[in-house]
């Protein structure tokens, strides 16, 4: 009898991807999860085997109101809490979607495996994350709230997460879903950018459109170009668009902005 045969192929690489809340979330309403694009985000996911995969999302309406509400003030356990809950809870709703449609996906929580100083990560207890890989399933990590060697505590963007990771992991590809089709400037997507035309664009670029305390599209590219520098090339593609994740995925080097050292 002959064998059955998967007709899905296996992308024999690493890949890291981050899902803003942008796309997971609707930002311009608390706590409320975006059904349809967090089903076809799931989806894509499902139908593009890769071999190994590491996910990142952002929190959108789930950690950024929460933020400024709870945390403005300064260090509270009970806002750290507000917020990383807030947070978790998109995780979960998101494996939970990602599970419904037979994809092996489990959360690590920066809370309990990061210390920031200054903001800026100096540990990154990876070894349940490697295991994860190990065992081949897909590691869901989140921005968050962490604690910080000399802030007490500080929030970690899901962008922080990405440019650490591909540092360490040295993924085969990058890339961040967001909800515009990449780098806008004048009206039109910027195509690839280098670290030295990022000077030459850098007024055009700002914060979110929606509520994000960390610093929007601005703050996405600064990390990327952060990793540009070290040789490690991204994409910053429209996650929203139907489609666009199971392409880059599988093969896409065309979407959106790619952001590179040359
Ligand atoms: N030059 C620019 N090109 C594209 N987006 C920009 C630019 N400047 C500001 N933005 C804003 O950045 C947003 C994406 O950042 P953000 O809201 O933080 O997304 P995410 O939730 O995916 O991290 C866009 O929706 C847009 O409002
Ligand atoms: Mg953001």
């Amino acid at each position: 009898m002959q064998a059955c045969v998967s007709s899905k192929e296996i992308v024999p690489r690493m890949i890291l991807l981050k899902i803003g809340g942008s796309v997971l979330t609707d930002k311009a309403r608390e706590t409320t999860i975006n059904e349809a694009n967090m089903c076809m985000v799931a989806q894509q996911i499902a139908n593009t085997r890769v071999s190994k995969l590491m996910l990142v999302h952002g929190a959108g309406s789930f950690g950024h109101p929460q933020a400024i509400k709870y945390l403005s003030e300064g260090f509270s356990a009970q806002g750290i809490w507000k917020t990383h809950a807030a947070v978790c809870l998109l995780n979960t709703i998101f494996i939970d979607e990602l599970q419904s449609k037979n994809v092996p996906a489990l959360p690590i929580h920066p809370l309990d495996h990061v210390i920031v100083d200054h903001g800026k990560i100096v540990e990154f207890n990876l070894v349940a994350l490697q295991l994860m890989l190990e065992n081949n399933v897909i590691p869901v990590i989140h921005g968050d709230v962490v604690m910080d060697r000399s802030r007490r505590f500080s929030i970690l963007s899901g962008d922080q997460l990405v440019t650490h990771l591909a540092r360490i992991m040295r993924p085969q590809k990058t890339g961040m879903g967001t909800d515009v089709d990449g780098i806008i400037y004048e009206g039109k997507t910027i195509r690839h950018l280098t670290p030295t035309d990022f000077e030459r664009y850098r007024a055009g670029i700002t914060g979110s459109g929606n509520i994000d305390v960390t610093g929007g599209m601005l703050h996405k590219v600064s990390e990327l170009i952060d990793l540009a520098k070290l040789g490690i090339s991204s994409q910053i593609f429209d996650a929203t668009k139907e489609g666009n994740i199971a392409r880059f995925l599988a093969a896409g080097n065309d979407l959106g902005t790619t952001i590179s050292a040359e």
